[in-house]
């Protein structure tokens, strides 16, 4: 398996458009290329705030924006990709061994991630050169 930013893929999820009301849903393995152990969002982020600056060993992601929008810089150490996020239909899949940064966050905006294991302190690489030189041991 390549931990490269090629494989990090927009994925278009389902959308039951209803007047009412749209309706998304996401089944882990179907959807997405791994079982959800996790979810988690960021809220209330303040204007020019950034999050992320680190990568992780194993987990794999799906980053939505359930409301407002934002970006992700995706980086494998030797390529870089921005990627907008504005719609709650549409997840950025992220593989393991990918440096990403969140910025650019809109006010209100809702940044949701699917995660295929719980929290775990050491998944991450929190060092860039660090990151770096485990991206080469690949
Ligand atoms: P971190 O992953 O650094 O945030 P982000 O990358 O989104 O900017 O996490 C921030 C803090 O929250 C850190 O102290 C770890 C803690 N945390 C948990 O306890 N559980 C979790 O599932 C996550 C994502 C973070």
């Amino acid at each position: 398996m390549n931990f490269n930013i090629e494989a990090c893929k927009i994925v278009e999820l389902p959308k039951i458009s209803d007047p009412r009301g749209n309706l998304t849903f996401v089944e882990g393995g179907n959807h997405i290329p791994f079982d959800i152990q996790r979810v988690y969002y960021l809220y209330d982020v303040p204007g020019g705030a950034e999050r992320g600056g680190h990568a992780h060993k194993e987990l794999h992601q799906l980053i939505i924006a359930m409301s407002g929008s934002f970006d992700v810089v995706l980086d494998d150490g030797v390529n870089k990709k921005r990627v907008h996020l504005s719609r709650s239909y549409i997840g950025l899949y992220v593989c393991p061994m990918i440096w990403r940064e969140l910025d650019n966050f809109s006010s209100g905006s809702v940044c949701m991630v699917l995660s295929s294991n719980r929290y775990d302190a050491e998944d991450y690489y929190r060092d860039y050169a660090e990151f770096k030189r485990g991206q080469t041991q690949l």
